[in-house]
């Protein structure tokens, strides 16, 4: 749990190219950290590393689809070359998958664990070394609320955030000798492109999203953790509550959660 400055921080931001990554880029910059942004869109990471530059700091891009291991290791080479090594990853790429589990096919699963837990559990394995040989290295996971409570119609997705939960709580007490934090990061429902590109996603559940939380205030509460040393983050009273009433009473969650779908 150790105290860290953020300037100059060699940070890789994965999932840039809009929404909470795009936000965590930005705000890193501000507080001069050193930055690989990373995501598939190369157009919307050249535009980032325009804003970037406007604010004093250039960035390097790495377009690429994060399932690919030739994508993984460009990711980290490119901290190694460029800056010498690396502090902080932070897998924030994600995506979603809206419905019944009963009607979709097995491609919507092994898609979803692809992007939200295997992808960024092999990028932690190529990294690991080189985080090893920082002074103040961390991991940072941006999973969900959904990750410690689960819902209807959302299987996949709540698969694989407690897939990365459980993988990040087992990480972090192996790690804890090396001094490498492992941040678990659980947003509320944000107003970002998610909804949007989420597989058999529906206007109503995009349209209730753009209510959510701002982007820019969940990079800064992201940033400050960093700061901080913190181990775990649920960043909206809604999702205290969620998690907190679930841990109390399971039953009467359960109860609540069905008339909801
Ligand atoms: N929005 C919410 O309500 C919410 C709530 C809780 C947790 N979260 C989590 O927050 C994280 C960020 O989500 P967001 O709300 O900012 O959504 P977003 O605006 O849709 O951003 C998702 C990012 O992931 C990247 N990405 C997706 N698939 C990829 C792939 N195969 N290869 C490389 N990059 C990929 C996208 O870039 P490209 O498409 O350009 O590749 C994009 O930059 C996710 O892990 C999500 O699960 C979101």
């Amino acid at each position: 749990m150790a105290f860290r400055k953020i300037a100059d921080l060699r940070t890789i931001v994965t999932g840039a190219s809009s929404g909470i990554g795009r936000e965590l880029a930005i705000e890193l910059a501000k507080h001069g950290a050193r930055l690989v942004i990373t995501a598939r869109r190369a157009d919307r990471l050249d535009d980032l590393r325009k804003t970037l530059k406007s604010l004093g700091r250039d960035a390097i891009a790495v377009a690429g689809d994060i399932v690919e291991p030739a994508t993984q290791n460009a990711i980290v080479a490119a901290s190694v070359q460029e800056f010498g090594g690396l502090d902080a990853l932070i897998n924030n790429a994600g995506i979603g998958a809206l419905g019944p589990f009963a009607l979709a096919d097995e491609s919507r699963l092994r898609q979803v664990m692809e992007v939200n837990f295997f992808a960024p559990v092999e990028l932690i394995r190529i990294a690991l070394p080189e985080l090893q040989k920082s002074r103040h290295p961390i991991i940072v996971n941006v999973s969900s609320v959904l990750g410690h409570r689960a819902v209807a119609n959302k299987s996949e997705y709540c698969a694989s955030k407690f897939a990365m939960h459980g993988f990040s709580d087992a990480l972090r007490c192996e790690l804890a000798g090396d001094g490498i934090d492992v941040l678990v990061v659980s947003p509320s429902t944000t107003s970002s492109e998610f909804f949007d590109r989420a597989i058999d996603g529906d206007d109503q559940s995009a349209a209730r999203a753009k209510d959510g939380m701002s982007p820019r205030v969940v990079a800064r509460k992201i940033v400050r953790a960093m700061r901080n040393g913190k181990h775990e983050i649920i960043l909206s009273f809604g999702g205290k509550s969620l998690v907190w009433l679930d841990r109390l009473c399971p039953p009467f969650m359960n109860r609540v959660l069905a008339r909801f779908r």
